[in-house]
């Protein structure tokens, strides 16, 4: 990557992480109960058999309802796993919380004797992330993993991302490489983009 698209992404995670860290505990936690809220109330969720999520950690939007929620909907439910080696993120089907376990940053993540599920086969996922655009651009903590994820994928899953307004800005730097969303909710906006021809 360019020494300066990686430099100016770099400034603004340090940035945006620092103004969700400030975030009172209480005004994160009601906040990510309303987005998780609207985000269960989009068609992209209600039609979707099959739903990808994270299970938030540190000062993440809280998405732990949100996994419950797939469980209770009947949803067949799709997790992360992390491989720090390869930079890949396996993906997982849970029908349980006890299928889950303690893994890198102690997020919790799938048993790996968990059936693959390729991610073509996913109608809808929450994505995880930095700082968001209003253009549909995403900046993630700088593995890429979701960027590698999503390179090969058609026009499924639908990508939604559930951030706080502090993690909205007026643009990311981006290039080919990085995975562009489709919708992204927040406590007081549910902002469209269009599907890219993949
Ligand atoms: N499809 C891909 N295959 C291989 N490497 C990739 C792919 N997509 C992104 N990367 C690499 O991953 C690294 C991190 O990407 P970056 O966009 O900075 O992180 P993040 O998306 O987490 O903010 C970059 O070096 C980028 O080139
Ligand atoms: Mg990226």
């Amino acid at each position: 990557m360019e020494s300066n698209l990686k430099e100016a992404k770099k400034a603004l995670r340090a940035t945006v992480l620092a103004a969700r860290a400030a975030m009172p505990a209480n005004v994160r936690q009601s906040a990510s109960a309303t987005a998780i809220e609207r985000v269960r109330a989009l068609p992209a969720y209600r039609n979707a058999r099959s739903v990808m999520t994270y299970m938030s950690f540190d000062t993440e939007l809280d998405t732990h309802d949100f996994f419950s929620g797939l469980l209770r909907d009947g949803k067949m439910a799709a997790l992360p796993r992390i491989d720090r080696t390869s930079k890949q993120l396996s993906v997982h089907c849970v029908s349980s919380p006890a299928d889950l376990v303690a893994g890198v940053w102690g997020i919790q993540e799938p048993r790996a004797d968990l059936p693959v599920v390729p991610i073509n086969d996913i109608d809808m996922v929450l994505m995880p992330g930095v700082a968001f655009d209003r253009q549909g651009n995403r900046l993630g903590y700088g593995a890429g993993f979701y960027d590698r994820l999503l390179s090969t994928a058609g026009t499924r899953p639908v990508r939604v991302v559930a951030a706080f307004d502090e993690q909205v800005v007026d643009a990311v730097p981006h290039d080919d490489t990085d995975q562009r969303i489709h919708i992204l909710v927040t406590p007081t906006q549910i902002l469209e983009f269009p599907e890219t021809a993949t």
